[in-house]
Formats: structure tokens, C-alpha cells, sequence
């Protein structure tokens, strides 16, 4: 099964939205694979933010990332990477679209609440750079033949 990298960010951290962000993810039947806390630093932004680096806002964006620690978490679902991205909404909070977590929770640009893999194939670097192999659970939940017809998985 699909499966993508979560970062649960400083902003959502701090405004104590963890267990809101994380219902939504229990709710829409998607599968926690790995959740961990991390501290990130520079080298692991500059990484992660590799196409951004150059940008003027780079900084604030690290400082930003660096405020607490974030929580990490690889999800799993059919079509994940997809479907996650358009529940986490468009950048902007103030653009992202009503019912998004971002259009729902955020009024920043930068300070957005999440970061989500775009492609399946970042979602597999993205998931390498934060978890290690053993930290990736490959269970079946009781509850996935009432999340998914049998023949969609
Ligand atoms: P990006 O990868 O473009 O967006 P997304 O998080 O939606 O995949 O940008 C990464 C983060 O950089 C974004 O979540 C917030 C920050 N950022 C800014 O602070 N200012 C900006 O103008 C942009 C484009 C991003």
C-alpha cells in the first residue's frame, strides 16, 4: 500500500492542534505506520526544503521549523500521497480551500500547521530521511475491510 511522510510542524505543536490533525488522519481510515518526535535542524531542512534554500524566506523557515520539535509520521492508504495532499490544502492558509486542515486551521503562509510528500516518489525519500527502516510498522488494522472494499486494496 501507498505511503507518505507527514510532518506535524512547530505551528501545530504549538497551538496544541496534534490530537485535531491527527483525528482527522484516524477518521478518514488512513493507517499510522511510524510517529515519532524529532528535533530537526539546519542540515535536515536544507535536505528536506532542498528547492527552497534559495529563497529569501529560507531562514525564517528554518527558524520557523526549529521553534519545538515536530512530530513525524509515515501514513498508509491507496492513492495516500494524493489523497493527503488535497485534506492538508494549498500552501497559503489563507488560500487553502474550507474542509482542508491548512484551509481549516491556518491563517499563515508559513506558519501552515503541515507538511506533506507531493509525488510517491518524495514520499519514499521523505520517509528514508526520517524514519529508519525499523521504525516503519507493517501491521494490518482490524478495521481495514470496513475502510476499503475488498477489491480496492
Ligand atoms: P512548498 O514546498 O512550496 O509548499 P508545501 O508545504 O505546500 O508543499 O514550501 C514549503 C514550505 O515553505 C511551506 O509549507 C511554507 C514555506 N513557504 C514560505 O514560508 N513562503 C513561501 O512563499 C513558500 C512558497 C513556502
Amino acid at each position: 500500500m501507498e505511503k507518505t511522510l507527514v510532518l506535524l510542524k512547530p505551528s501545530c505543536i504549538e497551538r496544541n492542534l496534534i490530537g485535531e490533525v491527527i483525528g482527522r488522519i484516524e477518521r478518514k481510515g488512513l493507517i499510522i505506520r511510524g510517529m515519532k518526535m524529532i528535533q530537526l535542524d539546519e542540515k535536515i531542512l536544507r535536505e528536506h526544503y532542498a528547492h527552497l534554500v534559495d529563497k529569501p524566506f529560507f531562514p525564517a523557515l528554518c527558524a520557523s521549523m526549529m521553534a519545538t520539535p515536530v512530530v513525524a509520521m509515515c501514513l498508509a492508504g491507496v492513492d495516500v500521497v494524493r489523497v493527503f495532499r488535497e485534506m492538508t490544502g494549498a500552501t497559503n492558509g489563507r488560500k487553502a480551500a474550507p474542509g482542508t486542515i491548512r484551509g481549516d486551521l491556518s491563517m499563515s503562509g508559513s506558519l501552515n500547521i503541515i507538511h506533506a510528500s507531493d509525488t510517491p516518489e518524495n514520499a519514499e525519500i521523505e520517509i528514508a530521511r526520517f524514519f529508519r527502516p525499523e521504525e516503519v510498522f507493517d501491521y494490518t488494522p482490524a478495521n481495514l475491510k470496513a475502510v476499503y472494499e475488498h477489491d480496492e486494496i
